[in-house]
């Protein structure tokens, strides 16, 4: 049953477009189909390549929200970004001007990221970065690098990115400089994972911070929590209630065509409990999810029942 949702899934790929905005991502072979999921006794099942590197893009917004709930506690950051749905497209402006007093709606649009990544911990660039880094390899147990040629793409031609600072910094939604927090957010961007690193993220997800496959504890329950309820209220950007109804997993997606899902307890073949899924086809549409990725999970929910409405 999974070779066929995944041989299906495949079929989409080509109705997807490698994002243009960022030209390195654009050089993307749309036919590329990975999907990585994990128990949490350890079971694998892997589809494709599942070891090679994309950008985290997108993504990178649930680890720097993790990251900074913990640093600073929860209360912290959400006098700083809320925690509501837009339905506007992730890189939207219009609400920092029309709703006083400009406070980013939730840490998974890119202004609310932006002030989250203002808020890691340190004192530079540098610092945040690594910290975040750290805290990557600690979850995946593997070692994490920015990709400077995709960094440098976007880094350029982010102009969008910048207003939505200036607007965060003019409000007092800013913690560092502008361009300070605009590096910090685009280098996180440029972070490379593989789907299995998005299987474990999910599955430290799924066991509320208990990683289920070495017992570590990374992350308190809370945060977990709250991450989930944003992760399925606006994961998915203006795509999130759709596919709350079609899918109802907690997700994340990136430009690059990856998925983070994390699934509290389920049965997908001979996996079992707690799941974490990572998958990447970096076919995109318009909204900027991935087309065949967002199809293979969908099969996947509705094939074993994997919603949590
Ligand atoms: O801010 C940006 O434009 C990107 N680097 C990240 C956007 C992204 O992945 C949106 N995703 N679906």
């Amino acid at each position: 049953m999974l070779m066929e949702i995944t041989n299906e899934a495949k079929t989409y790929t080509k109705r997807g477009k490698p994002a243009s905005y960022i030209p390195e991502l654009a050089l993307q072979s749309v036919e590329q189909f990975a999907a990585c999921i994990v128990d949490q006794n350890g079971n694998y099942f892997e589809v494709g390549n599942i070891e090679p590197q994309f950008t985290l893009q997108s993504i990178s917004k649930v680890i720097n929200f993790i990251v900074a709930c913990e640093y600073h506690g929860l209360q912290f950051v959400l006098d700083k970004v809320d925690v509501e749905p837009t339905g506007d497209p992730f890189n939207s402006i219009i609400r920092l001007e029309s709703t006083a007093p400009g406070k980013p709606f939730n840490p998974m649009i890119n202004a609310g990221a932006i002030t989250v990544a203002s808020m890691l911990p340190g004192e530079s660039v540098k610092d945040r970065i690594d910290y975040v880094v750290d805290f990557l390899n600690r979850i995946t147990d593997s070692p994490h690098q920015i990709n400077e040629a995709v960094y440098r793409s976007e880094i350029e031609t982010t102009h969008r990115n910048r207003a939505i600072a200036y607007y965060l910094k003019a409000n007092d939604y800013l913690l560092c400089d502008v361009e300070e927090a605009v590096e910090t957010y685009t280098r996180l961007c440029s972070l490379e994972v593989s789907t299995k690193d998005l299987a474990k993220i999910g599955l430290m997800l799924a066991g509320n911070g208990v990683h289920p496959l070495t017992n570590e504890k990374f992350i308190t329950p809370k945060t977990a929590k709250v991450t989930k309820a944003l992760m399925t209220t606006c994961g998915l950007y203006n795509a999130s209630g759709k596919y709350a109804a079609s899918i109802g997993i907690p997700m994340k997606s990136g430009v690059s065509g990856g998925v983070l899902c994390t699934v509290s307890n389920g049965k997908v073949e001979h996996l079992e409990g707690k799941l974490g899924i990572g998958v990447y086809s970096p076919g995109i549409d318009d909204i900027g999810n991935s087309v065949a990725g967002m199809k293979f999970i969908e099969k996947l929910s509705q094939t074993y029942d994997l919603s949590i409405f």
